[in-house]
């Protein structure tokens, strides 16, 4: 499973983000990713086994500037992958994150 969806965008200044704004970007990057997980391990412990793929982003290693949300958003992932990954190695399930830098696509022009 990979887990790929996300939002990004130009945030401004830390301090004038919106609280409507900090939680769209944590529920869609981060809560997104969690359900994802929640709802196919069990899938993957009855086949014995499985592939999780998160995606990060190079933000979520160094920080970036005008992302505060989504830094911390993708933060919280890559340390998320961490922990499942530890938690379910003895079912056979691999949990990795891969960490883009940066990409012209549909989510960067907004
Ligand atoms: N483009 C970059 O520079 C870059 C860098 C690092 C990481 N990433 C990450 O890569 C992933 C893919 O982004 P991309 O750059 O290919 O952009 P993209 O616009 O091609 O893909 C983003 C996808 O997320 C989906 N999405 C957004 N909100 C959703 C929601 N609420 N429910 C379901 N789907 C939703 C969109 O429909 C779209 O298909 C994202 O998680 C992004 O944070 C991108």
């Amino acid at each position: 499973m990979v887990n790929n969806a996300g939002i990004a965008g130009n945030e401004g200044p830390f301090h004038e983000i919106s609280i409507e704004k900090w939680q769209r970007t944590q529920d869609i990057n981060l809560t997104g990713t969690f359900l994802g997980m929640k709802h196919v391990i069990p899938n993957m412990l009855d086949n014995g086994g499985g592939s999780i793929v998160n995606i990060p982003s190079i933000a979520g290693l160094t920080g970036g500037s005008g992302a505060s949300s989504y830094t911390a958003s993708k933060g919280a992932v890559r340390l998320l992958t961490k922990a499942t990954a530890i938690d379910y190695s003895k079912n056979n399930i691999r949990v990795n994150s891969v960490h883009p830098g940066y990409i012209e696509t549909p989510m960067t022009s907004l």
